[in-house]
């Protein structure tokens, strides 16, 4: 047989040996990925049972608190009166994703926003008053990645965002405690 450095030269052995050294590099790839990515998506099961609990007598008016749910930010914050009123005083057809904040509550606790951390761009978590009281520009949350800005019953207002913060399932479970999930 030719001696090796001809052979490689021959172009269809040079095909085949690029074709296996790419295939040779996805499978190991797959391999390493895989048991990662199975890591980070829980299953279902897992999902279905987990629920945070949450004692609302620690929160300071006007606050956003974040804790944790299923591994994701949660913002849970005390709207003011002030704040309540500002969010009642916008007319929702003016919103790219228009709700009223008494949607975006529980009925009768329309002082309690509970939402997930997660910015609906491209998910980083955004700021709101309580982590260094930046509110951004509508008093809400404020996405520090790409300027998106939320008021304070978490409406998308500004920037690339294309929808509000996410509003999990929860319920009161008395006046001061709230289970989400
Ligand atoms: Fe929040 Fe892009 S991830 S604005």
């Amino acid at each position: 047989p030719a001696p090796f450095h001809e052979q490689v030269d021959d172009p269809r052995r040079r095909d085949f040996i690029n074709i296996a050294a790419v295939a040779w590099i996805g499978v190991g790839g797959a391999v390493t990925v895989l048991p990662l990515l199975n890591q980070m998506n829980p299953s279902a099961d897992v999902l279905a049972q987990s629920t945070t609990e949450i004692d609302l007598s620690k929160i300071v008016p006007g606050q956003a608190i974040k804790t944790s749910f299923r591994k994701q930010p949660l913002f849970v914050r005390n709207l003011t009166p002030k704040e309540i009123a500002e969010a009642d005083a916008v007319d929702v057809k003016t919103l790219r994703d228009p709700q009223t904040l008494a949607q975006r509550t529980k009925e009768g606790h329309k002082n309690w926003l509970i939402t997930l951390g997660v910015c609906t761009h491209l998910g980083c978590v955004p700021l709101g008053a309580g982590e260094g009281e930046i509110k951004g520009p509508f008093g809400g949350y404020f996405c520090p990645c790409h300027g998106s800005a939320y008021d304070t019953a978490a409406r998308i207002r500004k920037g690339p965002a294309p929808t509000n913060l996410h509003v999990p399932d929860y319920t009161f479970s008395s006046d001061t405690t709230v289970v989400v999930g």
